[in-house]
């Protein structure tokens, strides 16, 4: 079993600091409550040992909901949700959720987009979809968007268009904007920075361009409920969200991805998350690629 939460996100300076001795204790059977609730609600496995983690990711959370202790606070969450308001289920999600990305991160599948997959997308008659599942906050539609516009025909590339969806609000939102720091843009190839980015008006940030910004279309999905979306897509990127589910989830999911590419589209997904253990009807191309 994985965790979402690695032990590098411990805020150590906010454990030092005023707000965490307002926080309540975070007991055994109220660890176990969170554990199973994020589990149902969105497939992800918290390790025992992760208590004290836990309880300063979310503790915050708790005390501005003026919760006395997390019992009381997965109380209300769960009532609200009952009543179908999940705004708060989403705030605890997303504070024990980690989004670690990057732009051209994992490099390797980039290359092969570039050289394997749009060669093949340059001559279709059909409008290409690209799906970009747990986006977090954009870096990889974006990545997929610029090697898109840049490879790709205009006409061909004038049609294409990127499904991009988090289960995390907070993220989507930052994706929305679109907006990075200078050392969030270090990733992407110096020859590329000038054609995907403008300077921010404040002067000190980046802003995707807008005719990449306008084929990436930004949607919360939670990839272990309904999708109220219809394929086929060319190419589904769901990389570093798997590894935090387990087999039945995983075996699922990937069921569910091959149904949703057309024939010859293709899977990639994190390096550390091969298919190997599970049962599908993927080719293997290298490592983290598949064709259906
Ligand atoms: C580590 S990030 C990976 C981002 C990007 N794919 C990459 O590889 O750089 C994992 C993302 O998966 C999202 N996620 C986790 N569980 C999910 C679920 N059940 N449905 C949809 N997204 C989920 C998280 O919110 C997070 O933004």
């Amino acid at each position: 079993m994985t965790t979402f939460l690695r032990s590098s996100d411990a805020p150590a300076a906010d454990i030092a600091a005023g707000p965490w001795a307002l926080i309540p204790p975070l007991r055994p059977h109220e660890f176990r409550r969170l554990r199973d609730l994020l589990y149902e609600t969105c497939g992800i496995r918290l390790r025992a040992g992760k208590e004290e983690l836990v309880r300063s990711r979310l503790g915050r959370r708790v005390v501005d909901t003026g919760a006395p202790s997390f019992a009381a606070y997965l109380d209300r969450v769960e009532r609200r949700a009952l009543h179908r308001e999940f705004a708060e289920l989403g705030a605890l999600v997303d504070a024990l959720t980690t989004n670690q990305t990057a732009f051209f991160r994992e490099p390797a599948h980039f290359d092969f987009f570039r050289a394997n997959v749009l060669p093949a997308m340059a001559h279709g008659a059909r409008p290409i979809r690209v799906w970009s599942a747990g986006c977090s906050t954009g870096e990889e539609p974006f990545t997929i968007a610029v090697l898109m516009r840049e490879h790709l025909p205009p006409d061909r590339f004038a049609g294409a268009r990127i499904l991009a969806t988090d289960v995390s609000s907070r993220v989507l939102a930052r994706a929305r904007a679109a907006t990075y720091g200078a050392r969030a843009v270090t990733a992407i190839p110096a020859t590329l920075r000038r054609r995907m980015l403008d300077v921010s008006s404040s002067g000190d940030r980046f802003v995707v361009r807008e005719e990449l910004r306008a084929m990436v279309r930004f949607a919360r999905l939670n990839l272990i409920r309904e999708w109220p979306l219809r394929g086929p897509f060319d190419a589904i990127f769901c990389r570093n969200v798997m590894i935090y589910f387990d087999a039945g989830a995983r075996q699922r999911l990937v069921e569910r991805f091959w149904h949703m590419l057309a024939p010859g589209g293709h899977l990639f997904v994190g390096h550390s998350e091969s298919l190997g253990t599970l049962t599908h009807g993927f080719h293997y191309v290298q490592p983290a690629v598949y064709v259906r």
